[in-house]
C-alpha cells in the first residue's frame, strides 16, 4: 500500500524525532557513537538502540535491536525504518549513517518492502536498493 507523499513525510518526520530522542540511550562506552532506530510496523512504533559489549563483536546495532523488539510484539509488515546516529565525526554527514550490511540483510529477510529514512536525506532508501540481490534461503521465505 502506497501512502500520500504527505502521510509518508509525517512518518518520516514522527520516526526520526523517536530515533534521535532514543539514541540518547544506546549504550556505547566503546566506540562512543550512538545511534537509535524507530521502526514501524502494523502502525506500531517499535525502538532500538545500538549496545555494545567489551567483547566487541557481539555489539548489537540500533536498528537490529528495534526489527527484533517489532517481531517479538508480532507487528507486521514493517514498512519504515529510520536511523539516527547522535556522535557524526567531524566533517562526517549525517547522511553516512546508514545500515551496516548485517542489518541490511536483517532488513531483506524481515522488512523487504520498508522504506529507510535517515536524517539529512528527504528521500527514503528502499532495501533493495541498499542490499539488491540479497541472501534468502529460498525454502524458508515465508509469505
Ligand atoms: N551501529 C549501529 O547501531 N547501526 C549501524 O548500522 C552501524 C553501526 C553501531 C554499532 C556500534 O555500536 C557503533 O555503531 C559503531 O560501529
Amino acid at each position: 500500500m502506497s501512502l500520500s507523499p504527505e502521510d509518508e513525510a509525517a512518518i518520516r518526520t514522527r520516526l526520526l524525532k523517536i530515533a534521535r530522542q532514543v539514541a540518547a540511550r544506546a549504550y556505547a562506552p566503546y566506540s562512543g557513537f550512538r545511534v537509535g532506530a524507530a521502526v514501524q510496523a502494523g502502525g506500531q512504533v517499535f525502538i532500538g538502540v545500538n549496545v555494545e559489549n567489551s567483547s566487541y563483536g557481539l555489539s548489537l546495532c540500533a536498528e537490529r535491536a528495534a526489527l527484533a523488539a517489532a517481531v517479538a510484539a508480532g507487528a507486521h509488515p514493517i514498512t519504515h525504518l529510520a536511523l539516527v546516529g547522535l556522535d557524526i565525526p567531524v566533517g562526517g554527514r549525517p547522511e553516512d549513517c546508514l545500515p551496516c550490511g548485517a542489518c541490511r540483510q536483517w532488513l531483506a529477510e524481515l522488512a523487504p518492502e520498508a522504506i529507510i529514512y535517515i536524517e539529512g536525506r528527504e528521500a527514503g532508501w528502499r532495501v533493495k536498493e541498499l542490499l539488491p540481490l540479497a541472501f534468502q534461503l529460498k525454502d524458508s521465505r515465508k509469505t
